[in-house]
């Protein structure tokens, strides 16, 4: 079960490269799949985290991850808007794209730098 958590943060800190590589470092202003589907990663895979930990012994800092978890739905609602204008070439993405990548940066912050022992 540990190294399925471990997996699971691999995979986690792997959308993160993706959303925020993408955003911030390579495609500026942009959408990529990257962004799309690292975005939908990183939700997937920390409620997953968050399920494990549940089921293990426990030790989240719910405020924490609640406060992740609305700033990593923007993250994605974000990045669906742009990926649907996109597609349907109307309306500008490049905002949208920036603001997931901001985001994106928040919640790594929040992830690293907020105490976790707490409840
Ligand atoms: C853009 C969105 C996100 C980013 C950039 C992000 C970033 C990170 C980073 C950098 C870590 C490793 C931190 C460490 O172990 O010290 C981490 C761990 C974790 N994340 Fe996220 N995360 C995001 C979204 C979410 C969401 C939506 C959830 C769940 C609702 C979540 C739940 C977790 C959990 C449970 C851990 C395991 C570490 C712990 O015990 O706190 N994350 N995240």
């Amino acid at each position: 079960m540990e190294f399925v958590e471990h997996l699971l943060v691999l995979i986690h800190l792997l959308g993160l490269a993706a959303v925020i590589g993408s955003a911030v470092f390579v495609a500026r202003g942009r959408v990529t799949r990257e962004l799309i589907w690292g975005a939908r990663i990183q939700v997937l895979s920390g409620l997953l985290l968050v399920a494990l930990k549940e089921m293990g012994d426990g030790g989240l800092n719910h405020t924490k991850i609640a406060v992740k978890l609305v700033i990593g739905l923007l993250v994605v609602g974000c990045t669906e808007i742009a990926g649907a204008r996109e597609r349907k070439r109307s309306g500008e993405v490049s905002t949208l794209a920036t603001s997931a990548g901001v985001l994106a940066v928040i919640n790594a912050a929040v992830a690293t730098l907020w105490e976790t022992d707490e409840s």
